[in-house]
Parts: structure tokens; sequence; C-alpha cells
């Protein structure tokens, strides 16, 4: 892929291989049997995809939901609440959760089996190979939720929310379609915004082709910039502290 600040893939990949990002096998563990979920995010069944799974799926998701429909995609999907409910309020949506950690895939498998959520499944990958698995143009809607901070700055290369993310955003994104972020940490709603025109560092770039359509100082307050905001795990808690989330949604133009 060669963007700079992208991760590199965890696994050691042929020079042309596709797709970047891969289940690790048996023989990649020194103590394969030390975390339980890694087997069973493997039998799970149909709500839960493994990686390798997952990416097949590419251009054809209509196929995994058994029905064509907007794709709708949640990054860093958790213990699967917000999935679960998006999927309830929005029978009409293929609704996709995309979490990188086994144990939260499962925990999310059980949530959407738990309520009946057929509109729904949660994949086994990592958030900087999206392209493994959407076609440009595809999404109709792209969640962040509380995506992990990394404040300090020699943590750079952990954020998601980067130019390389949203350069992939812009790219997977219809025309149209909407990236909603929420955080608790602010500078990740403004750093988002300063990244459509600004290369990391501060210096102008080629804009990309996001624009800013509402923002929120906290949209716990009954404030968010889009109707019928879905409460998140993350978000629970930081509203029981009595802190704000901060939110922003930017429309691919
Ligand atoms: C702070 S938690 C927020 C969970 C949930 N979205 C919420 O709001 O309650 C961040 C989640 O993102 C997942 N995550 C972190 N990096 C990721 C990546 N590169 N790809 C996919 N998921 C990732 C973590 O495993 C974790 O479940």
């Amino acid at each position: 892929m060669g963007v700079r600040g992208r991760p590199t893939p965890q696994i050691p990949q042929p020079p042309d291989a596709h797709p970047q990002f891969r289940d690790r096998l048996p023989d990649d563990y020194r103590h394969p049997d030390a975390n339980p979920y890694v087997a069973e995010h493997r039998a799970f069944g149909p709500e839960l995809l493994t990686a390798d799974q997952a990416w097949r799926f590419r251009g054809r998701w209509g196929e995994c939901f058994g029905r064509d429909a907007p794709l709708h995609v949640e990054i860093g999907s958790g213990n699967g609440f917000f999935l679960a409910e998006l999927a309830r309020r929005s029978p009409q949506l293929n609704v996709l959760g995309i979490e990188i950690r086994y144990k939260r895939t499962v925990l999310c498998g059980r949530k959407l089996r738990e309520v009946g959520a057929v509109n729904a499944r949660v994949a086994r990958y990592h958030a900087a190979f999206l392209d493994d698995l959407f076609l440009p143009g595809s999404l109709a809607a792209l969640y962040v939720n509380h995506p992990d901070p990394w404040p300090k700055e020699r943590h750079e290369k952990n954020r998601l929310i980067s130019r390389w993310f949203l350069t992939d955003v812009a790219s997977l994104l219809q025309p149209g379609g909407v990236m909603r972020l929420k955080s608790d940490h602010e500078p990740n709603i403004d750093r988002a915004i300063a990244l459509i025109d600004h290369v990391p560092g501060g210096g102008p770039t080629d804009p990309l082709p996001l624009e800013v359509i509402g923002r929120s100082d906290d949209v716990n307050t009954g404030d968010a910039p889009w109707p019928d905001d879905i409460e998140t795990n993350y978000q629970r808690k930081f509203k029981r502290r009595g802190l704000p989330v901060f939110a922003v949604e930017l429309r691919r133009s």
C-alpha cells in the first residue's frame, strides 16, 4: 500500500499479496492455547467472520447478508452494543463491525446472536486495511466510536485518526456517504477536521473530498450532529462520569 504512516502488516506478506491483513495460523503463536477466543472466533458461526472469510466478500457483501442493502460499517465495534442497536433500529441496512481483538469479536458476535440481528455481522480485521474489504465508493456510512486516543506524540503512529485513514474513508464512501466520529478525546475531532486539508504536522496539502457537516461538544446533552444517536459502551462510561463526548460528521462530497 505504501502510504506514509500506515501500520505495516503484523504477518509477513509476499510482495504483491492482497489482502494485507491475515488471520494468524496456530504456528504463528508461541503459545497457541493462551487465548481461548482465537479458537472460539474461528468456530463461532455466521455472525462472526474471520479475517480470511471477510476479505473474500470484497465487492459482494450482499452475498454475506443474503441480500443487497446499503452497507453501514462500524470500526472498532468492541462488545457490539452500538452495532446491535444500529441493526435493530435500521432493518433496511446491512451493518458490519470491524474489530481487531479476538475476545471482542466473540463478545460482539454473542451480542448479535442474543438480539437476533440478522442484518449484522462482525469481522475480525485491522482498520488500516479496509481496502482489502471494500471497493471504492461502496459504503453508505462509516462509524468510528471512541477510537483509542494515543494522546502522547510519540504514539502518533498508533492513531486511527490519521491522514491515511481519512484517505481510505474518502475513497470507500459513496458520494453523499457519511463518517460519524465520536470521541471522549477532543483533539481527535480537531485532528479529523484538520487532516482533510493538512498533512500531519500542519502543512497544507490537496484537500480530501470530505466536508464537515456537523459538530458537537457533547453528544450526551442531546446535541449530536445526527438524529437518534445510539449510545456506545464507552460513551455510557463517560456519561456516568459527567464527561463530555465530542463528535463530528463528515460527508463525502
Ligand atoms: C476504546 S474501544 C471503543 C469500543 C466501542 N466502539 C465503544 O465506543 O464502546 C476501541 C475499540 O477499537 C478496537 N480497535 C483498536 N484498533 C483497531 C484496529 N486497528 N482495527 C479494528 N479495531 C480496532 C479495540 O479493540 C476496541 O474494541
